[in-house]
């Protein structure tokens, strides 16, 4: 008898109900010499028949994902380099305006927010575990912990540094298993009135737009209000508002506080009951979902057969990590997609994980153009199309593969 596993937050056993197979590690990026020696790891997706927390059932390690060569930079598109300047603004107008005010960033990555917050001459510390991305943030002038958060490096920096005004984190609190632990740490370190604040995909988003590529190892939950309200709770917090946000094919930031220090707004109860009505953590819902993946799958798997079997030349944009589940989902190889251009430098001239396909640098696009390009980082459409409209002006197609399989 199999026992199903148990949800990370109230152990109550998880309802899977969509798999993508084994999968290697999503940020992989390998050298031939690596090809014989990756990991793989299941990836399916659970809904906890308690507290409805969508979740990954299995997990891989911090350290295989997070670590001295984790490649992926924030800065690396111009729509991300835009919202996390207006997002640095937004805080030093609103909430980091005394000459003691003191900012934390969990998941800095390369400094593209806390770079603004540095510039201003205001207090912060970003708390980043991938030794490169700390040293960038290093050589930017940002005060760095080369450190996971959990609940211990928490005491431990309000020890040294004092308690913060501002928890910030985007795309990185739902990567973290032990969020007990991160929800514990951020009470022991905010000020009385200080604020949580993390942005990251939306599961109603993703639903409605089976974006099923923003699942992948990393990704260990798939958050709602509903859900991050009823998480919080259980350590004293309360989430207070929500705005939505555009990047990454959609997110929530979520603003908690420490109980009866701020009030609810109506954004949060208008969410909540948008939430409600999507009926998003019902298992019709989500059934019906894992049924569009599947369909999904043999849409962009008959379109990639079809134009090798025409002769026309495919090429990929944007190494994305969703590309990872997609490639191995979808088995995709450099026999349908010949490489994948990205302007990330420690991605280029490596392959990708599992379907081993050439990464390139984005010059190497027009060299010469292809027949079509899948555009794997279809979250940056407009960025990219705009960049490479020559390739469009020279015959070029774009395949899209959400919210269907469509050339453009
Ligand atoms: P993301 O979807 O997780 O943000 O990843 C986007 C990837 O695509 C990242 O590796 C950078 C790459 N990229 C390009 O190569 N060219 C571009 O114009 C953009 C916007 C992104
Ligand atoms: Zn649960």
């Amino acid at each position: 008898m199999s026992t199903k596993p148990p949800c990370r937050l109230c152990g109550h056993a998880l309802e899977e109900f969509v798999s993508f197979g084994q999968q290697p590690t999503a940020n992989a990026f390998l050298e031939p010499s690596d090809f014989d020696s990756e990991s793989f790891c299941r990836l399916a997706v659970g809904i906890c028949g308690a507290c409805a927390m969508v979740q990954l059932i299995d997990e891989v390690p911090n350290e295989q994902m997070f670590h001295k060569e984790y490649p992926f930079r924030t800065s690396g598109s111009a729509g991300a380099r835009a919202h996390f300047e207006q997002t640095a603004q937004w805080l030093l107008d609103t909430k980091l305006t005394d000459d003691r005010s003191f900012v934390i960033e969990i998941g800095a990555n390369d400094g593209a927010m806390l770079g603004f917050v540095q510039k201003a001459g205001v207090r912060h510390l970003g708390i980043e575990p991938c030794g490169d991305l700390a040293d960038i943030c290093e050589s930017k002038g940002i005060q760095v912990l080369n450190a996971y958060f959990d609940e211990s490096t928490a005491r431990r920096v309000a020890e040294k540094h004092g308690l913060a005004d501002v928890i910030f984190s985007a795309n990185t609190v739902s990567h973290i298993s032990y969020l007990d632990s991160v929800f514990r740490g951020a009470e022991a370190l905010l000020k009385p009135d200080g604020l949580l604040i993390f942005e990251d995909p939306y599961l109603v988003d993703i639903v409605a737009k089976t974006s099923f590529d923003l699942i992948y190892d990393e990704h260990l939950y798939f958050f709602t209000a509903g859900s991050v309200r009823d998480a919080v709770a259980r350590y004293g917090l309360t989430l207070v508002d929500v705005q939505r946000i555009s990047l990454h094919g959609g997110e929530v930031r979520y603003i908690v506080a420490r109980e009866g220090a701020h009030q609810p707004t109506a954004a949060l109860s208008g969410l909540l009951e948008a939430e409600r009505a999507a009926r998003v953590t019902e298992r019709g819902t989500l059934e019906r979902f894992a049924a569009r993946v599947s369909e999904r799958k043999t849409a962009l798997v008959g379109l990639l057969q079809d134009l090798a079997a025409q002769g026309k030349r495919v090429a990929g944009y944007g190494a994305t990590a969703k590309s990872t589940t997609v490639l191995n989902y979808c088995g995709i190889g450099p026999e349908l997609v010949s490489f994948i251009c990205d302007n990330t430098p420690g991605k280029q001239g490596r392959f990708t994980p599992g379907s081993h396909i050439p990464v390139r640098s984005p010059e190497a696009f027009a060299n010469p153009y292809p027949d079509y390009a899948l555009l794997f980082a279809w979250n940056h459409q407009e960025e990219v199309m705009a960049n490479e409209k020559a390739f469009a002006d020279a015959g070029g197609k774009w395949i899209l593969y959400v919210p269907e399989v469509t050339i453009a």
